[in-house]
Parts: C-alpha cells; structure tokens; sequence
C-alpha cells in the first residue's frame, strides 16, 4: 500500500523538523516539505509527531517459566505491542539445560510461527555452555541472524551459569562479531537470602523485594564488567534497577569499554512500597522494583548516556498464576505486563515531565536498540529505504491507563490509574495500516521474524 503523511513533525534519534513522507512498498521512498503524490492512504499527522517504530529488546512471550507459560502469546503479545507504539520486539529462546540451542530455538519457532503482528527477532539464553555449544553460537550468528547471547548470574539450577563457562561464552561470541546480555544478579547470595526468609516464616510478596538487595545487582553487574574485560567482549546489561549497578558500569566506561545498559520502564516510575500492599504479587519481578533513589539514579544514568535502551521485561502472569505463590512469595512467577505501556510511559514521564529531550526519547525507545542488535538503519530510524515502521502519536493527548482498556492477557496493570500524557494514535509496519483510531487493522502472520546483522557498536 502507498502511504502519504502530511504535515508531520518527524523526530528521529538526530534530527526534529516538518515534513511530509511518501511510503512505498513497505519502505520509507520520500522525505520531504509538499510531497504530493498519489497514494492509496493520505494521513494528516498536523500538531503531532511522527516517530520510528518503538523497538522493545526485552519480551518474554509465552515462556515456560516457574512451573508455568507467560500469559501473552505470540499474538497477544505482539498486539499489545503494536496498540502501544512497539513495531518489534525481542524475544528471548532458553536453551535447557543438557540440551540443544538448536532444539530451544525450534521450541520458540514453533510457539511464534504466523502468529506475530509486528516483528520480532530472539536472543539465545546460553544456559548450558560447550564445546557442541559453542558450535551452535557461531551458527547462529552465521546462519539464523542470531548474533545476542543472554546469560543469568541468577536462577540457579535452571537458567544460571558459572563464571567460567561466561568467560569461555564471551571468547567465542567476541571471535564471531556477537554481544553477550545478562541478568545480572548473584544467584547465590539470593538463594540464601530466600531460605533464611524462608525459614523464619517471612512469605509475603514483601520477602521476594528483602532477598534481592541492592548490593546482589551491583556486585554482579560488577563482576560481568569485569569479565567482558577480561575478554574484550561486548556486553549489555538487561534490566539495570539500581544506582550500585549504574556505579559498575560507570567504571567500565573508564576502561572505554563497549557495554551497554537496558533499564525498564517499571524501575523508572514504580518503587518497593507496592510489595508492602496486600496485591504486593503483581509486581513480584526480578530484579525487584528499587528506591525513588535509584529511579533518580536511572534518569541521571539516561542522561549521562550510561543508559542506552528502555525495555519492558514483559513477562506477564494472570493474577491466578499469581496465586501461586499465595503463600510463599519464592513460587510467585517473576514478572509483569507492560509491552503496551513503554512508549507511552517514556514520552509522558520523560518528554512530558521534561526529564528527557525528544531525541533521547527515540534512541531510548528505538534506535539504540537497532544498532546495539544489528537491525540499523533498517529498523530504529526514519530514513530513505528504511521500513516505515512509524508511529504517529499525539504529544497532547491525556489519558489514564486501565486494565479495562489494555490489549495484553492480563486481568490486572501494573499501571492502573496512571495518568498520561501523549498517546499512540496511529502505527503503521513496513508501510501497512496496523493501528488506527483504536482498532488493529493486520493480522496474525504480518510480524516477521527479523535476522540481524553483525552488532554495529558505535551509537
Ligand atoms: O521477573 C522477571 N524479570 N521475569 C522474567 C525473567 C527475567 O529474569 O527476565
Ligand atoms: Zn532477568
Ligand atoms: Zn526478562
């Protein structure tokens, strides 16, 4: 379909001015003031901003997870995504433990194929490493347009690994051109914390927030810094919660290392005193939500460009899976549903509130990401060629957020009530119609799967 918008303010990563864009064959084929060709679908975009695609790296959709699945699938999900401004996504293939990167990845395949709305890719969760091992990462930077390794220091006897197996990871993923991602957190000081709460009866969601203090997230963003050192890798750190780890990274960049830092939308505007309620379960996650300290530490840490990427970490549970853990908060599965709510969220305590520049607001929430992952200028930007993912939203607009009104299988918001301003009006993928005055106008199958190139580090 060819698109023509008018009278838009374009805003990408670099660059903020007034012009009309001409889309054709699912890519962006003219940038310019008066364009006036003939196209199937005229949109006027006047008092709002034209924005590329919002590209969320960290999803976790319909994950075999404690004993349980992620409540949003790979349809639910991704259009929850789209409603919200999110064009991709990331998602994360767990290898099991004794088995095959390979077999994890057919496992994702299966649960993903043509049942995506917008795009997505995968980063592979070594959490097995080998020799057969290190094989399958070359191949899948190679051949399946792989090239992000996720590790956990945490999850033990599930997903973590040893620090020597992360040093032999990162020589490997550093030869073949890759990056290496973790959850940083020491499992093992955790593990103890969680059976001396245990043991002394302490099993409200209030524990799950006790076992996981400060010093367990900074001591291991630490010790991963030090070890992408040692090798000379890349690495990015998911979900950084707090001002101890951003000190880590701080030292890092003293040493000119090439890492990267990923905080989430939920450790910018939620804080510890909701595990103190009684529905305290909903925003039981790992790392847990921190001190207005440690938001204020993120929002400086944004600023001073230690903190390239805004995620989510969308891993949502019904409040039914919730009850799991009813009486014990270490049974309560990890996670929240916020894929919807990223963009919105970011621009309205952000761009609104004046913690961030516009600009920031679209390397944060789509173009770091394209070049930390190996999508740029594919995907991130708004640029001649590239595909016009865009989002149209209304930097006017007020509105409060409610489970009543969200599109992701959840019976609950981590959000309710939050006042916003700015809203998502319109989203177009690779030039299609996706959203438009509150409808999703594509089908399960549009979403592609996405193969990315080698990681282009300079941002
Ligand atoms: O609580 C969380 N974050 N659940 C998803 C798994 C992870 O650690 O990212
Ligand atoms: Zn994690
Ligand atoms: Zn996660």
């Amino acid at each position: 379909m060819s698109v023509l918008i008018k009278n838009g303010r374009i805003v990408t990563a670099e660059s903020d001015y007034f012009a009309d864009l001409y889309i054709e064959g699912g890519s962006i084929a003219a940038i310019g003031k008066n364009l006036s060709y003939q196209a199937a679908k005229i949109i006027d975009a006047q008092h709002k901003l034209i924005l590329p695609g919002g590209i969320d790296p960290h999803v976790h959709l319909d994950m075999p997870f404690m004993g349980t699945f992620s409540s949003d699938d790979y349809t639910s999900g991704t259009r929850a995504a789209l409603f919200g401004g999110t064009t991709m996504v990331i998602d994360f293939v767990l290898q099991t433990q004794g088995d095959s990167l390979m077999n994890a990845l057919k496992a994702w395949q299966g649960r993903s194929s043509g049942k995506a709305l917008c795009d997505y890719s995968y980063h592979m969760a070594v959490t097995d490493f080998n020799e057969n091992v290190a094989k399958e990462v070359v191949h899948m930077i190679e051949q399946e347009g792989i090239n992000s390794f996720k590790t956990f220091m945490a999850y033990k006897g599930a997903l973590m690994i040893d620090d020597g197996q992360m040093v032999q990871l990162m020589k490997v993923v550093k030869e073949n051109g890759g990056i290496v991602t973790v959850h940083a957190t020491n499992g093992d000081m955790i593990d103890s914390l969680i059976a001396k709460n245990k043991s002394e009866g302490k099993l409200s969601p209030l524990y799950h927030y006790l076992s996981q203090p400060e010093v367990t997230e900074a001591e291991a963003s630490a010790r991963f810094t030090d070890m992408l050192h040692y090798t000379s890798c890349p690495g990015y750190i998911v979900h950084m919660t707090c001002e101890g780890a951003l000190n880590a990274v701080r030292k890092s960049t003293l040493r000119n290392q090439k890492l990267f830092v990923e905080t989430c939308t939920q450790y910018l505007t939620l804080d510890a005193s909701l595990y103190e309620r009684e529905d305290g379960a909903k925003w039981v996650m790992s790392p847990p939500l921190r001190e207005k300290k440690d938001q204020e530490a993120l929002w400086s840490g944004i600023n001073q460009g230690l903190v390239q990427v805004v995620g989510t970490d969308h891993c949502p549970f019904t409040w039914e899976q919730k009850q799991m853990g009813k009486d014990d908060f270490s049974k309560i599965p990890n996670g929240h549903p916020a894929i919807e709510h990223r963009m919105e969220l970011l621009f309205s305590e952000g761009v609104h509130k004046k913690r961030i520049s516009l600009n920031k607001y679209v390397e944060l929430s789509s173009t770091n990401a394209a070049k930390i992952f190996g999508m740029y200028p594919r995907k991130g930007t708004i640029s001649i060629g590239a595909d016009a993912d865009l989002v149209i939203l209304n930097p006017q607009t007020k509105h409060t957020i409610s489970h009543t009104r969200h599109h992701m299988n959840a019976d609950y918001s981590s959000y309710e009530g939050f006042q916003l301003t700015g809203k998502v009006e319109t989203v177009l993928l690779r030039g299609e119609l996706a959203i438009e005055k509150d409808e999703c106008l594509i089908q399960p199958g549009f979403g592609q799967f996405i193969k990315r190139g080698k990681t282009s580090l300079t941002i």
